[in-house]
């Protein structure tokens, strides 16, 4: 099979998953890894890999872009993001990235993790106000004792272990892919 990863990080999470993940593909694969700012012809490949990082709850621009764009391809999502994958605010970034999937593709898995949030990003968090987002909101975001270990935790990631779990998901669809098209 012809296997495409394209991934856009700005700190290098993102990079570092989608990067893991290439490495592991098995070898009777075809592979080939792009960042996307090299705007990829994509259209030789079967599998596509889109590793993006979580923008406001969305894949970010340019990734999203290319996720709605993309038609009939066999798609796994692989993301990075700063908060919970698995709170509501995690579910709710997955769901947005499948939405963005065109009927034609056929969504083979996802995958999604914490990414380390910037420093520069936290620092502009420490500025916020409650006034301007929701006590609520502004609760989870500040950067009091407790959500700076929050923080901290989180931001060990993306780690081995995250890639390995990614690659072995990614690697299962693939295979079960190969194995269904041999019949
Ligand atoms: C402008 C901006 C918006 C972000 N929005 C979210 C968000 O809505 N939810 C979230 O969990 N993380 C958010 N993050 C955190 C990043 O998704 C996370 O740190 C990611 O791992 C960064 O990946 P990269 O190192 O590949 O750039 C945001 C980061 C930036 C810079």
């Amino acid at each position: 099979m012809k296997i495409a990863i394209v991934y856009g990080s700005l700190t290098g999470n993102t990079e570092r998953l989608a990067k893991g993940v290439f490495d592991r593909i098995a070898p009777e694969h075809e592979k080939a890894l792009f960042n996307i700012k090299d705007n990829p012809d994509l259209s030789d490949y079967d599998v596509v890999g889109f590793g993006f990082w979580v923008d406001r709850s969305f894949p970010f621009k340019a990734m999203k872009e290319l996720i709605s764009e993309t038609r009939n391809k066999e798609v796994f999502l692989m993301g990075t993001m700063g908060y919970f994958p698995d709170s509501d605010h995690g579910q709710a970034c997955i769901k947005n990235t499948v939405g963005l999937v065109d009927k034609s593709c056929n969504i083979m898995g996802y995958f999604i993790c914490n990414g380390k949030v910037d420093m520069r990003l936290l620092e502009r968090i420490a500025q916020m106000k409650p006034k301007n987002m929701g006590e609520e909101v502004f609760k989870k975001h500040m950067l009091d004792e407790k959500n700076l270990i929050k923080y901290k935790m989180l931001g060990e990631h993306v780690n081995d272990t995250d890639i390995e779990y990614c690659s072995a998901r990614f690697n299962e669809r693939v295979a079960m892919k190969a194995a269904i098209d041999s019949l």
